[in-house]
């Protein structure tokens, strides 16, 4: 399937920056050129239709990724969907993370004042997660599904399993570096809660982002609040007590509209499709880096491998690479790339290319 022909990349840019920001397809331009012209014409009313197209962006999220649609909320972006989580947890949860996860999941916990600690990142982290929670019973764990420096994925059958293991435990997850890679369905997943932004794998742009969350989580949240009066204003009517939480405020169509293109967009596709056009292509890739000794050795020996690589060289070929039109990041010990359905082998080849022609001389 060729779904680089979907996207407008010039022939000089080699496009690897998606753990960065995802690149959108050309179809979301011409919808949001459309959207916009159409905001602005005041014969029709499509502001007023704001409550009713957030809702239709949300059914459509849900239905995709298996989830009830009254547990989907509409957010900015996934730090939001986090603090708005801990500011309704009950007190004196204990909290477990793992060491080295993006700041904007493990500072809130930790400058919140929650009880926490941290596990090692290493390639066996599903049997210290495991144990660790068997041996200390913390309340809530807390991951990123794909780790943004290392591409680190965990075991989604590790998550369900440890659930069906430990179900009081309440398991948040981070999906921003993977939603968008294959198909997944929250309600089977093991998690009780899971939120993301939409600018990376769901090539939405900047300003969307979604968070599910379970009947088992909901139960907890907010406690305190569902005890006190409730704004007695129309226009809160309707609202549930989670709403007033997670969707305060009127979320912009624009962004959310392009979350709801993506969703139409990887329907359109098949997310079954995208997973085996994506692993064809990161076999190859990782091939071709295991062969050098590129890859990390916590990666090296894992069979779950995810679309975040980071390629171990050295990271002052970065400037090196931009020049040359290859967008990729420098990240910890080696430069980060991911691998979209825009790109092609061509591209692992071109990358590889620069660095060998920079560093064999
Ligand atoms: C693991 C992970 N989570 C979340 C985010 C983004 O979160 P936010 O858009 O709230 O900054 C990133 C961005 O790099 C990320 O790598």
């Amino acid at each position: 399937m060729d779904y680089k022909s979907y996207f407008d990349i010039p022939d000089d840019i080699c496009y690897l920056n998606t753990a960065g920001n995802g690149l959108m397809p050309r179809s979301h331009f011409d919808w949001r050129r459309q959207r916009e012209r159409e905001f602005f014409d005041l014969h029709n009313d499509l502001r007023d239709q704001q409550p009713a197209f957030i809702a239709t962006v949300k059914r459509e999220f849900a239905d995709l990724f298996g989830c009830d649609t009254q547990n989907v909320y509409a957010v900015p972006n996934f730090s939001f969907a986090l603090h708005s989580i801990l500011s309704g947890l009950p007190a004196g949860l204990r909290i477990l993370l793992l060491d080295g996860d993006y700041p904007s999941l493990n500072y809130p916990v930790q400058s919140r004042g929650f009880t926490f600690s941290n596990i090692d990142m290493c390639a066996q982290v599903e049997e210290v997660i495991w144990d660790t929670i068997q041996r200390d019973k913390p309340d809530v764990l807390m991951l990123s599904l794909v780790q943004y420096i290392s591409g680190l994925k965990i075991d989604l059958d590790f998550v369900k399993r440890l659930k069906a293991a430990f179900s009081d435990l309440l398991i948040i997850g981070d999906a921003t570096q993977y939603l968008g890679t294959e198909a997944f369905n929250f309600s089977g997943s093991g998690f009780d809660a899971v939120g993301g932004s939409g600018y990376k794998w769901l090539m939405a742009g900047f300003g969307n982002g979604y968070l599910m969350i379970s009947e088992q989580l909901k139960e907890v949240l907010y406690t305190k609040a569902r005890t006190l009066d409730r704004p007695r204003e129309a226009m809160w009517a309707n609202k549930s007590i989670l709403d007033t939480f997670f969707e305060p405020g009127h979320q912009d169509t624009l962004t959310h509209g392009t979350l709801l293109q993506s969703v139409h967009f990887l329907k359109n596709i098949g997310l079954q499709g995208v997973k085996d056009y994506l692993t064809q292509l990161t076999d190859y890739a990782y091939a071709i880096f295991e062969d050098r000794g590129w890859l990390l050795p916590e990666i090296k020996n894992r069979k779950v491998r995810s679309t975040l690589i980071n390629v171990q060289v050295n990271p002052d070929l970065f400037p090196r690479l931009m020049e040359e039109g290859v967008k990729c990041f420098p990240r910890g010990a080696g430069i980060r790339i991911g691998l979209h359905i825009y790109n092609r082998k061509a591209d692992i080849d071109r990358f590889v290319g620069i660095i060998e022609r920079n560093t064999l001389s």
